[in-house]
């Protein structure tokens, strides 16, 4: 279950984020490059600052959810530790990668776009990554992992599992 959001332990960047809020307030097209910047700063988007957000702006709160549903840069759940992207552009897709998708999702018990209950992985969804010529493509933090088949699964999460032992 993800760690529900503070506004104490967030503090700093709550002030960040109330003075890009106050930069862009009234402008238009605001509300878009407000989005990005809260997912930027918190790195997903809190029910919590949405509110406060839609308050501050006068704005239906529908409507902003109405435009981060739309883009898949939004979330709405804190993301794990380690992102991983299995490609799903035109190539990678010929060549399995929807999948290869469900195979990462089977092995880590979540839903593709959902984040581990021990908050370590996140399946992020992702079109091209520009690597087309090594497709099926994985990345983990924007790391590449070319012609990546289901065998590289399980020894590709023990092995960033054991990285998590070796920082404690
Ligand atoms: S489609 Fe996957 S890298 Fe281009």
């Amino acid at each position: 279950m993800a760690a529900e959001f503070s506004w104490e332990a967030q503090a700093c960047n709550v002030e960040h984020f109330k003075e890009t809020v106050a930069a862009w307030k009234g402008r238009k097209g605001a509300l878009m490059p407000i989005l990005q910047d809260a997912q930027i700063t918190f790195g997903y988007l809190p029910r919590q600052i949405l509110e406060w957000t839609a308050k501050e702006l006068n704005t239906p709160i529908a409507e902003l959810y109405g435009v981060a549903t739309f883009y898949s840069q939004f979330s709405f759940e804190p993301l794990g530790k380690y992102n991983i992207s299995v490609c799903q552009g035109t190539a990678c897709y010929v060549k399995g990668a929807e999948k290869l998708q469900d195979d990462f999702c089977d092995a880590l018990g979540i839903e593709a776009g959902g984040t581990s209950e021990d908050g370590l992985f996140s399946l992020v969804e992702t079109r091209c990554v520009g690597e087309c010529s090594l497709a099926p493509v994985v990345s983990v933090n924007g790391e590449m992992y070319p012609h990546f088949t289901k065998k590289q699964i399980k020894p590709l999460l023990k092995k960033l599992r054991s990285a998590e032992v070796m920082d404690d």
